[in-house]
């Protein structure tokens, strides 16, 4: 079996950090989120891994490698427009060959891992499974619809104006050769895309076994900031804590908390579940539950919870800050007290909300 793991499009839902970063690079507990994908692979026994790469393709090649940290094998297919999930099948045909294969959005994150999936895909042999979560407003994905006696799939349509049902699906499907000749039959959908979906539809109307499962816990990148940070807190209650940086005797450390190697705590109170990156420098601050702080930042005289800060941001004398998204190189530092005003050199598509 191998993988196809999706990692082009260009993140406009995550605007303006993905403006200088790609999507699948967004830290979620300072890991970047494909990489819980490829370690859900790994994970399930699966070395053989292709990635569809697209415009960033140098900052997903520079994060990954040859995958061998992953304990995985990567080959790099070069998507040269982001025109479909199923389009990336068929570019990758000859790196498929004709074996099993899970396919992996990169901009997804499953909790959980996809060990369980792949064992069942396994033993029963449909041609192809899929994975369902319920969600409350499912325009956004493909909607699946269920034989209410039977439960199996039905139909499947992709971003329907008014959902059949709210189960939509998730980024990970499990295909036989089959979708092969599926996908090579395909016309681009009103979007200008081969939709995946499609395929599948195509699949369940030629009499082929489409097997689904259910599941809970799973996030994609919506553009909203209040998902990331859900994802983010979802993932820091689940850390072991560990405090390998510098952490002076004036500080005080109270739960599951993280200190990378190279970071510095001195004078301040972090409260957990939260992390903080290699390099990074905390001091005379309050770290609230819920923050990952990455790497090479600097926090100094500040209060920050239930945020996260992307790696060489800093924040100085400034209090409070919570529900946020700080961004690489990011500055926050007070305003001058007179004249009383708002100082702001914000990023296209930045969001800002003032508290005063
Ligand atoms: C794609 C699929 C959609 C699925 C979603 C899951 O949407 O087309 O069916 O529900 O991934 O992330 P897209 O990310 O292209 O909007």
């Amino acid at each position: 079996m191998k993988a196809l793991v999706l990692s082009g499009g260009s993140g406009t839902r995550l605007r303006p950090i993905t403006h200088t970063s790609a999507k699948q690079l967004v830290p979620v507990a300072n890991k970047p989120v494909l990489f819980y994908g490829l370690e859900a692979i790994a994970a399930a026994g699966v070395t053989d891994v292709g990635i569809v790469v697209g415009d960033t393709a140098p900052l997903i090649e520079a994060a990954v490698g040859d995958g061998s940290k992953f304990g995985i094998k990567v080959t790099y297919i070069r998507q040269l427009a982001p025109l479909g999930l199923a389009h990336a099948v068929l570019i990758a045909r000859e790196f498929l060959g004709d074996d099993d294969f899970v396919m992996y959005l990169g901009d997804n994150f499953i909790v959980g891992g996809i060990t369980a999936l792949v064992e069942e895909f396994k033993a029963a042999g449909p041609a192809a499974q899929i994975m369902l979560q319920q969600v409350s407003d499912p325009r956004s994905f493909g909607v699946a619809e269920l034989d209410e006696v039977t439960g199996r799939v039905k139909n499947l349509e992709e971003k329907p104006k008014h959902p059949k049902s709210d189960l939509v699906l998730v980024g990970v499907y499990l295909f036989t050769a089959a979708i092969h000749e599926a996908v090579a039959g395909l016309k681009p959908s009103w979007r200008g895309e081969l939709e995946i979906t499609e395929a599948i539809q195509w699949l369940l109307d030629n009499g082929r076994t489409v097997h689904s499962t259910t599941i809970t816990g799973y996030w994609k990148d919506t553009g909203n900031v209040t998902d990331m940070l859900e994802v983010n807190r979802l993932v820091l209650e689940g850390l072991e804590p560990r405090l390998d940086g510098t952490v002076s005797d004036d500080s005080e450390i109270i739960g599951r908390v993280v200190v990378e190697e190279g970071a510095t705590v001195t004078g301040s109170r972090i409260v957990g579940p939260a992390i903080i990156g290699a390099g990074s420098t905390i001091s005379g601050c309050y770290i609230g539950p819920f923050t990952a702080i990455d790497e090479n930042c600097l926090v100094d005289d500040s209060e920050i919870e239930y945020s996260i800060v992307l790696s060489d941001a800093s924040l100085r004398g400034v209090r409070r800050i919570e529900a946020s998204l700080i961004g690489h190189h990011a500055e926050v530092t007070p305003a001058p007290r007179v004249p009383r005003a708002h100082r702001l050199v914000l990023g296209d598509h930045s969001k800002v909300q003032i508290s005063s």
